[in-house]
């Protein structure tokens, strides 16, 4: 941490939040919150909630949840200690200086230092592409038609012919060979010791949201194998977990975000204007990716290759985007290949007719699987249309089914009546299988055990949060390792301790954590939503089971432990008894 907790959690109580977030968002009070429309995500009618006694705030669009530290740090793109700056200075509270000793430099914790050489690396390319060694990686830059406010936005820079340069360069600014080799800019060999991972290239830092640069794509300048090197995994670089261009497109408030595959795709549709666009990271797209654009957006647009392997990479992002509970289409780019060729060609405008007519996701999917039949052999012709009726079944919603088969029968001229059969007989096989209810939101489309497990530990938190006068009554039954997830367990600690001082409110505990990940996490673990329930009997009873769920997880994962985890028996046999106990215990809400 850069500042004593006390000291932050000072600065927190005196910045109230509903005063904090009025000025970027206005905002009605209603029953015991303040609502605004979230600046999080795109949207009409305000589900943006304000607690002025929680001091926190939760979207009920989006999700998002914190203090008044994650707002500023999301709304303003702030780091926490640029958080702690802004709002020590609008309450008037002085900082204290922070110097680093060298001793506390090396302490200072491994992430931190990773992304310090990144940048460091960054402003490194950055010089040497507009420096007289980078003119080659400047002309094939200006030959792809990138301006230099582009170049500058994205920071992009030039790895030169020198192997040993960038890693003399570090070491001269104090970095240490380990810090380099871990941040995957160097390799290490006995023989030559470090040398640069990155040679030749024009060089594109990957940034987080915050602008972080988190690792590098490399790509060689005109033919030339691999064409693109990317940083590998590291302790701050998360491929599954990160998006090029996120940054600057989680506020572009475009109402949709477009996703494509190539570095070069984004930078040039921001250029023309597309601030919305983003890529992944030289890997296929991942449901973490899809939850974390859900985060902005409800309408994600795919502007994949218009060759074969991006159709087929579309087909997965699609169900990936479903799963999401995000609305997908497609944007055609034929005549060309990708969207930097679609706009050096044709233009922004034209670009823009073709995100209007971008085709629906599902449209899309029965058109490439029409492809794959001759429509003039009747045989297939049937198999085409027991394809659409299974294509059909997978759709959650009884209404969405029926409108996008009468929509389909019309196209492909089949009689509606006949796909209606078909579809109800596929359905009564597949209910036979699997439910075809899903759940319209998160990714859990099959919830698997350990999702429900953190289902109810997030329940329970968020209840006792907001009726802290519970925890008196059942803390003789739970304690914090009955939560197996180990950032909830790490929560539930700071808050059962919390309740025995003095004027403790929960949402200091989110800026005990220092990842705006873990932040982002402890944010929902406080402001699940909860079941709505009418009679005090039913609220009763759903705490009592939640209570008792979280208690027989937490038994039957020391159970699995016993002989590997020294303290697993103890755990064991207390909650043998709690749950006895528990199970003829009344426990009663007021
Ligand atoms: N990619 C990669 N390694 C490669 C090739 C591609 O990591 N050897 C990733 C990069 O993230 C790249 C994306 O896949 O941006 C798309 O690749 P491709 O379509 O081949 O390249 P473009 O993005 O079109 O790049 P350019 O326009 O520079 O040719
Ligand atoms: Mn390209």
């Amino acid at each position: 941490m850069y500042y004593p907790e006390e000291l932050v959690e000072e600065i927190r109580t005196k910045n109230d939040i509903v005063s904090v977030v009025s000025s970027y968002v206005s905002l009605k009070k209603k029953g015991s919150n303040h609502w605004g429309c979230c600046p999080f995500h795109n949207e009409k009618t305000p589900s943006f909630a304000v607690s002025e006694t929680k001091q926190m705030y939760h979207c009920f669009g989006c999700g998002v949840s914190g203090n008044v530290y994650t707002f500023i740090m999301q709304y303003e793109n702030y780091t926490f200690p640029e958080a702690v700056k802004a709002l020590a200075e609008r309450a008037g509270v002085d900082l204290p200086e922070v110097e680093y000793s060298a001793e506390e430099k090396k302490r200072a914790n491994k992430r931190a230092r990773l992304l310090e050489v990144n940048k460091e690396a960054a402003k490194f390319f950055y010089y040497q592409l507009r420096s007289p060694n980078g003119e080659r990686g400047m002309q094939y830059l200006q030959n792809r038609a990138l301006t230099p406010d582009t170049m500058h936005k994205f920071g992009l820079g030039y790895a030169g012919v020198n192997g040993t340069a960038l890693v003399g360069y570090l070491k001269s600014k104090g970095f240490e060979d380990e810090v380099i080799k871990d941040a995957g800019l160097a390799t290490y060999s006995e023989r030559r010791g470090l040398s640069s991972q990155f040679w030749n290239r024009v060089m594109y830092p990957i940034q987080d949201i915050n602008h972080r640069v988190i690792g590098f794509g490399g790509r060689v300048m005109g033919d030339g194998e691999p064409k693109y090197l990317n940083s590998p995994e590291t302790m701050i670089f998360d491929k599954r977990r990160n998006l090029y261009g996120l940054n600057f497109a989680r506020t572009a408030r475009a109402g949709n975000m477009i996703l494509c595959e190539g570095y070069m795709d984004v930078i040039a549709m921001h250029q023309a204007g597309f601030t919305q666009a983003v890529a992944s990271l030289g890997t296929a797209f991942t449901s973490e990716q899809a939850v974390l654009l859900k985060r902005y957006t409800d309408s994600v647009l795919l502007a994949y290759d218009s060759d074969g392997a991006g159709v087929k990479a579309a087909l997965r992002g699609i169900g990936i985007l479903r799963d999401a509970g995000l609305s997908g289409k497609v944007i055609n780019m034929k005549p060309y290949k990708d969207p930097d060729e679609f706009i050096k060609n044709l233009g922004k405008e034209a670009f823009q007719e073709r995100i209007d007519q971008a085709e629906n996701s599902f449209y899309f999917e029965i058109r490439i699987l029409s492809e794959r039949f001759d429509m003039q052999d009747p045989e297939q012709k049937t198999n085409f249309h027991r394809e659409i009726a299974k294509k059909l079944c997978e759709l959650p919603e009884e209404v969405e089914r029926e409108n996008y088969l009468q929509a389909i029968a019309e196209k492909y001229l089949v009689s509606p009546d006949n796909l209606r059969k078909l579809v109800r007989s596929y359905a009564a096989v597949a209910e036979s299988v699997r439910p075809i209810e899903r759940p319209r939101s998160g990714i859990a489309t099959r919830q698997s055990p350990e999702e429900n497990a953190k289902k109810s530990q997030r329940l329970l938190i968020t209840w006792l949060v907001d009726e802290p006068s519970l925890y008196a009554k059942i803390k003789q039954y739970i304690s914090a390792e009955d939560f197996t997830d180990e950032l909830y367990a790490k929560a539930a600690e700071k808050l059962f301790s919390g309740w025995g001082q003095a004027d403790f409110q929960p949402a200091s505990i989110i800026s005990m954590f220092e990842d705006p990940e873990e932040q982002r996490m402890i944010g929902e673990l406080f402001q699940t939503t909860l079941p709505t329930l009418e009679s005090r009997q039913e609220r009763e009873q759903a705490f009592h089971d939640i209570l008792l769920a979280v208690k027989q997880n937490s038994y039957e994962y020391y159970s699995a432990r016993l002989g590997v985890d020294a303290g697993a028996l103890t755990k064991v046999v207390e909650g043998k008894k709690a749950l006895e106990n528990l199970a003829r215990t009344h426990i009663s809400l007021n």
